[in-house]
């Protein structure tokens, strides 16, 4: 059984787990589990994960508006994320960033919304958690100008891309697309990304590693993750995890 197992991205604030929350997160430890940073989409979703932190001493809350959510915001809900973030158990602006696959007509205001918690994240010396799908150019762009500490999580662009994240400084998040049979681009920058910039996530209850593709994904299967990335490194699934938990350590100041 493997220990040690660190969640860098997560959801149990999702309606997915609304039958089952607390039974679900009591047992959590028994898995092997340590930590969970539990992400917000949107102001409910944070303040929920600020909840759940509060009551769970291993999960931490990044509070944050996903670039699908920006629609509608109230005017200060930068202000409203900063009075959130002051919690002891927030750790992270996120999740925040860039989604073309989703929108295309509203690129402006999501690099509006990205940009201002990328600042939010600066003045509070805070790091961030990054979403960038099919938004590789405009993300790496809006990153290089304002240089923050984080995390690209379910990291989905081609090793060319990880190396600019990588000279960044910042890290690179991967959790069940690894294990895919199409995943041909993630274990390509599985193999150039040294172990002490990655992160493990599940991004649950979305994305389950194989064998699990499809159901509802927990933390509980990030050794699935582990293994693949062992295997493609060559090395033992327990340092995979050891060293990770680390990294999100060193990453999120916990
Ligand atoms: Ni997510």
């Amino acid at each position: 059984m493997y220990s040690n197992i660190f969640d860098s991205h997560a959801h149990y604030t999702d309606k997915a787990f609304d039958d089952d929350r607390k039974i679900m997160l009591d047992s959590l430890t028994e898995s092997g589990i340590c930590g969970v940073i539990n992400c917000g989409a949107d102001i409910e979703s944070s303040v929920f994960s600020v909840e759940l932190a509060k009551e769970y001493p291993f999960i931490y809350a990044a509070c944050g508006v996903h670039p699908e959510e920006v629609d509608d915001l109230p005017e200060k809900y930068i202000q409203t994320l900063r009075k959130m973030l002051q919690n002891q158990k927030c750790v992270a602006v996120g999740e925040i960033g860039l989604d073309y696959y989703w929108r295309k007509d509203n690129k402006e205001l999501q690099k509006k919304v990205f940009e201002e918690q990328l600042c939010l994240a600066k003045e509070l010396n805070l790091p961030v958690i990054i979403h960038d799908r099919e938004a590789h150019e405009d993300t790496l762009e809006i990153l290089k100008k304002h240089k923050p500490k984080g995390v690209l999580h379910c990291f989905s662009g081609s090793a060319e891309t990880a190396k600019e994240v990588l000279k960044l400084g910042m890290y690179i998040g991967l959790g069940g697309a690894l294990t895919f049979k199409n995943a041909r681009k993630a274990v390509e920058v599985a193999e150039i990304l040294p172990l002490d910039r990655l992160l493990l996530e599940t991004d649950c209850p979305y994305m389950a590693p194989v064998p699990m593709r499809g159901k509802r994904n927990f933390s509980g299967y990030i050794p699935y993750v582990a293994e693949k990335v062992a295997e493609i490194k060559g090395i033992d699934p327990q340092t995979v995890l050891d060293v990770t938990a680390e990294n999100t350590r060193t990453l999120f100041g916990i």
